[in-house]
Formats: structure tokens, sequence, C-alpha cells
């Protein structure tokens, strides 16, 4: 199974952006402890972290005949962007929206997601383990989904 783990804005700054919100942990450290759980579960990673809209999209878009799932913490872009959304409804691979803080549970503007009602389900708030509870999650639909086609 292939997985393509997607990155979104500032998210490069992990470690050392806003703690108190996002907590201590690197990107490098999430980027690590996802591919330890991919290894031990049979799961091929991409990894790719960008700042900029049109490379997420374009990521995407390449992802196609490659990737059973997506993994995406859309960061920012999450409340903004109808062409990051228009691209996972798009290509209609199976997609998971996560976050490391509750964004319900934070400023009004946050509440609303526009990518998360093209993906299959949304994870927020668990800090870096919500990127291992959604590829989990993700990885367990593929399964039945690919299970069920087959
Ligand atoms: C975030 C939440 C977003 O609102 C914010 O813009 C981020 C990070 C999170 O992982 O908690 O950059 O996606």
């Amino acid at each position: 199974m292939n997985i393509l783990i997607l990155h979104g804005p500032n998210l490069n700054l992990l470690g050392t952006r806003e703690p108190e919100v996002y907590g201590a942990t690197t990107l490098d450290e999430i980027n690590i402890a996802l591919r330890d759980y991919a290894r031990t579960h049979g799961i091929e990673l991409r990894i790719v972290q960008s700042n900029h809209e049109g490379e997420l999209i374009d990521t995407i878009h390449a992802a196609v005949g490659w990737a059973d799932g997506i993994v995406i913490n859309p960061a920012a872009y999450t409340h903004t962007s109808v062409a990051l959304r228009d691209a996972v409804s798009g290509v209609g691979i199976p997609t998971v929206e996560v976050h490391l803080s509750n964004i319900y549970g934070r400023e009004q503007f946050r509440h609303e997601s526009l990518i998360a009602p093209v993906c299959v389900g949304q994870i927020s708030g668990f800090g870096p383990q919500s990127y291992i509870l959604g590829l989990g999650a993700l990885a367990h639909y593929v399964g039945e989904h690919n299970e069920n086609e087959g």
C-alpha cells in the first residue's frame, strides 16, 4: 500500500513554532515516527512538505497512479483553499485530514475546514499522534475498500 503524506505551510517550523500550541516535536521527528509505523505495517510512504499552495496541488496530482491514499495536514490552507479542496476531490484518492491542534477549540476562523468534506475523515487535536492515527485509519479504510473491490 502506497500513502502520500502531505504537510502544508509553516509545518517545517514545528519544534520552534508556537510550542504552546503545537508542542516541541519537529517535523523530522514526526516523519521518523510515520516511517517507523509504515515499516511495521507494510506501507510505502512518500512525504512532502511545502509552503506553496500550487506545489501541494501539483503533488496531489502527481500522486495519481501511485498513491492508494493521502494523509494531509493542510495547515492554514485548511481554512482558505478551494483549490486544494478541488485537487483532493478531483483526483479521487481517499484522503484523511489531520491537525496537531484541536481546530475546534481555537479561533472561530479555524473551525471551518474546506478540505474535510471531501476527505474520508478528519483527526484533530492529538499532537504528532494525529498523523499516526490518520495513517492507521487510512490504511484500514484502504484495506477494506480494496478487499471489497477485489
Ligand atoms: C494546523 C491548524 C491550522 O489552523 C494552522 O493554520 C496550522 C496547523 C494544526 O496542525 O493544528 O498551521 O493545521
